[in-house]
């Protein structure tokens, strides 16, 4: 009875409660870690491309959600250049999801103006991987709503690494000089190219590191972390991120 009671009261707590939410203030990029698909699985004695799966539903959830809010721009990131070293079952299958997403979700995106975005190593995503992103991309490029964008083999240092290449040949070539760069530079050739710096990041699942996402965008960026898998994500707890994001006071080391 007291194991039922417990986890009842867990699961309620896993719900947060309706939250004020001010249209005034509302981050223009969201980015999230989507973590904890696996041990959600686990947790119902299911394989983990189960929680995979699963985790897909959520994407389509916050990004509605998301939408409905105003946010302007949406980063997920859905793997990491790390994440080639699962075995490869499941890499095979995280690359078979974006496919999946996309030809379930792909009108409903469009319906609500969604623009699909991508950043990262594409060139090494099997073909079909790559072509359901590119095939997104090309479908919703005129759209003018909440931007999609899904950090795909994306690595932060690597992102660094290849900015730093650009900027050396562009250098060693007479393009530019050494002189030349600047932050604005370095984030015109950054994957993240044209983006605003997230304003909140999200990771879920009880984890308090970054996983080499974004480390020169986030500088500033607001930090919510939450216990609750990434399967279980759903408007309230974007709801209730924002809201706290609401009430945090950005000095950026000044004063207020
Ligand atoms: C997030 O869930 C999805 C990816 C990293 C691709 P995980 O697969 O990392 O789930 P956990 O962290 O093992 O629970
Ligand atoms: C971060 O999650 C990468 C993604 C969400 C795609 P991981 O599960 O790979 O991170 P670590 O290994 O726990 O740091
Ligand atoms: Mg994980």
């Amino acid at each position: 009875m007291i194991k039922r009671i417990q986890a009842w009261l867990s699961r309620n707590d896993r719900q947060p409660k309706p939250v004020e939410i001010s249209p005034d203030n509302i981050p223009r990029h969201v980015a999230i870690i989507m973590d904890g698909n696996g041990r959600w699985a686990k947790r119902r004695g299911l394989p983990r491309i189960v929680g995979h799966q699963n985790g897909m539903k959520a994407v389509k959830r916050a990004t509605i959600a998301a939408s409905d809010l105003g946010v302007e721009y949406l980063t997920m990131y859905a793997f990491s250049t790390e994440n080639w070293k699962r075995p490869k079952d499941e890499v095979d299958f995280l690359m078979r999801l974006p496919v999946d997403f996309l030809a379930l979700e792909l009108d409903e995106l469009i319906e609500n103006n969604v623009r699909v975005r991508v950043m990262g190593g594409t060139d090494a995503l099997p073909d079909h991987t790559r072509g359901a992103m590119e095939e997104a991309v090309a479908r919703t490029k005129h759209n003018t709503g909440l931007v999609l964008n899904f950090a795909l083999n994306y690595g932060s240092r690597k992102e660094i690494e290849e900015a730093m290449r650009s900027i050396g040949e562009d250098i060693a070539a007479g393009r530019l000089t050494a002189g030349d760069i600047s932050s604005e530079l370095i984030d015109s050739r950054l994957m993240s190219g044209g983006l605003p710096d997230p304003d909140l990041l999200i990771r879920t699942s009880g984890e308090m590191r970054i996983s080499n996402f974004m480390l020169w965008q986030i500088a500033y960026s607001e930090l919510w972390f939450t216990d609750i898998y990434w399967p279980e994500f759903d408007k309230s707890h974007l709801h209730q991120a924002v809201a706290e994001y609401q009430n945090r006071t950005r000095r950026y080391g000044g004063l207020k």
